[in-house]
């Protein structure tokens, strides 16, 4: 494989489609909005677009919760404006790239409703149910991901099914060839359709301990945390026999050229490389998280880039990921200031950068009225903190009602900022978050340096991370400043260097000496000379 395929030299972009725009006036996105925001995306200067679920569903879990793998959900559009999409992305030159959830189906799913029908159905053993424990209790301790047991009742079969989030999104068997089978052949559906890769949901839950055996307890347990928190997960999740089902996925992605294959994991860094596969037969990229779980702090993210950089298994593609619609916004973990900074770090580090729509327009945080909440894990487990809605809030695109997201009434909030925070504005102002976004995203496609070259950090103290990208003759060197004080720093081996970039978008020519001045809350890229 070549060291520049596009999925290692692009850059991945998050849409969620029920607040990327809306075409019909019914207050939630749609495919056909999409598509009138290509050119944007292009103008932008994405490569890839990553649309989470647009699958038939209920929407207990907001198309996490699929209940036909083959079709286009209505609110979302038909296969046909599908179709209309991914030609014309491709026109255009971009990737699209789907989410797939093969952990769990919705309760409405076909398979389920056979499954459910009776114990002989032959459906029965293509999700979990057991019998409650000799005590009549539960089978075992494993708790739901938005709390409570992860086990059902079935009054009519009397057996408990599994559900690792949702009682509405029971888990497949993944043990049952059939299963894996029926999986496969979604995956080509879409693949003929011409997809160029999935993100794949909780890929690391797919396999389940075959004894059931209780999870440990957590001794560190908090009571302001999730109820998940309660175990470690040590048997729900992450078993050796998952590895096998990554690499037959991997397998059905090889059948055509030039796919990718995105893994969802949130595991400990030597776990989350063991994603890879033997002999790299595993996920292209299983997802890193660790910039949005490591506290915003030079020494820290220093320390976990080294890390990450260690733990890859030889020829394994690095890839680093600022935010999702799980995860608070980057602008509401660290603020307006540091959000530029963090955007010249996701840019300039070694692998496939994944950005979260929105972020390039600095939506932070968004508070959602008791009323307006959707999610059902905030539902379930209210007051901790946990609601994902603020991070699921509509796309800003002008200065109209409903920021031009619709002309409905939006299923979620928007910021009530958007008046100042839109893309039309933005795209006016020369130094805006966008304007940033948009020259890292230029200067990485023009210096190979930046999404291939070698990393190598340089040290430093105190609030400044710095690192430099090298490519053949070419070295760059990228210097952030994560505090509020300015600060010195000597640039490596006596280069003196030419500014290429500063996050305050007011630099950009001037040679430096030895010495390199970083303002508060700034970083700059600079060519390294001599
Ligand atoms: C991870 C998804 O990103 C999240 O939104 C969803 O609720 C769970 N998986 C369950 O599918």
């Amino acid at each position: 494989m070549p060291e520049t395929t596009w999925w290692k030299r692009g850059i991945v972009y998050q849409i969620y489609p029920r607040s990327f725009q809306d075409s019909n006036g019914d207050g939630i996105g749609d495919l056909k909005g999409i598509r009138q925001r290509l050119d944007y995306l292009m103008w932008f200067g994405i490569d890839a677009l990553w649309i989470s679920p647009i699958y038939i569903s209920p929407m207990a879990d907001f198309g996490y919760d699929v209940a036909d793998y083959c079709g286009i959900d209505p609110i979302f559009g038909t296969l046909e404006d599908f179709d209309h999409l991914i030609e014309e992305a491709h026109a255009k030159g971009l990737k699209l790239i789907l989410d797939f959830v093969p952990n769990h189906t919705s309760d409405q799913h076909p398979w389920f409703q056979e499954s459910r029908s009776s114990r002989a159905n032959p459906k029965r053993d293509w999700y979990i149910w057991r019998d409650p424990a000799p005590d009549g209790g539960l089978p075992n301790n494993w708790i739901s991901n938005f709390g409570g047991s992860a086990w059902e009742w079935d009054e009519a079969t009397e057996q408990y099914y599994y559900n690792a989030f949702l009682k509405e999104q029971p888990d497949l068997n993944w043990r049952n060839p059939e299963v894996r089978k029926a999986m496969y052949d979604a995956l080509r559906f879409w693949l003929n359709r011409g997809v160029d890769g999935f993100r794949v949901d909780v890929i690391w839950h797919l396999i389940k301990d075959a004894e059931f055996r209780d999870n440990p307890p957590n001794l560190g347990f908090q009571p302001n945390q999730a109820e998940i928190n309660r175990f470690l997960q040590v048997y729900s999740a992450d078993q050796p026999e998952v590895h096998e089902v990554v690499s037959e996925m991997r397998r059905v992605l090889e059948e055509y050229p030039e796919r990718v294959l995105i893994g969802e994991i949130y595991l400990p860094l030597e776990r989350l490389v063991t994603y890879y596969g033997q002999n790299l037969s595993g996920a292209h990229l299983p997802f890193n998280f660790q910039l949005i779980h490591t506290a915003w702090n030079a020494r820290q993210i220093a320390a976990l880039i080294n890390e990450y950089e260690d733990a890859l298994p030889e020829g394994g593609w690095p890839n680093w990921v600022l935010g999702n619609h799980d995860q608070p916004r980057i602008g509401a973990r660290v603020g307006p200031r540091q959000a530029r900074v963090a955007a010249m770090l996701l840019l300039t580090l070694r692998g496939t950068p994944t950005m979260y729509y929105g972020d390039e327009i600095g939506i932070g945080k968004v508070e959602i009225p008791p009323e307006a909440v959707q999610d059902p894990w905030e539902k379930n487990e209210p007051g901790l903190g946990l609601g994902r809605d603020p991070q699921r809030t509509p796309m800003h695109w002008d200065g109209s009602a409903q920021s031009g997201f619709t002309r409905g009434r939006p299923w979620l909030p928007l910021d009530p900022r958007y008046p100042s925070c839109h893309v039309e504005g933005l795209r006016n102002e020369p130094t805006s978050i966008l304007m940033l976004y948009r020259r890292l995203i230029e200067l990485r496609r023009q210096h190979m340096a930046l999404s291939i070259g070698r990393y190598k950090p340089i040290p430093t103290e105190g609030d400044v991370l710095a690192y430099e990208r090298q490519h053949k003759a070419e070295r760059l060197l990228v210097a952030l400043n994560l505090g509020e004080k300015p600060h010195t720093f000597l640039l490596p081996d006596g280069a003196t260097g030419r500014v290429l970039l500063s996050t305050g978008l007011d630099q950009g020519g001037e040679t430096t000496g030895a010495q390199v001045h970083l303002r508060s809350d700034e970083g700059l890229i600079i060519a390294l000379q001599g």
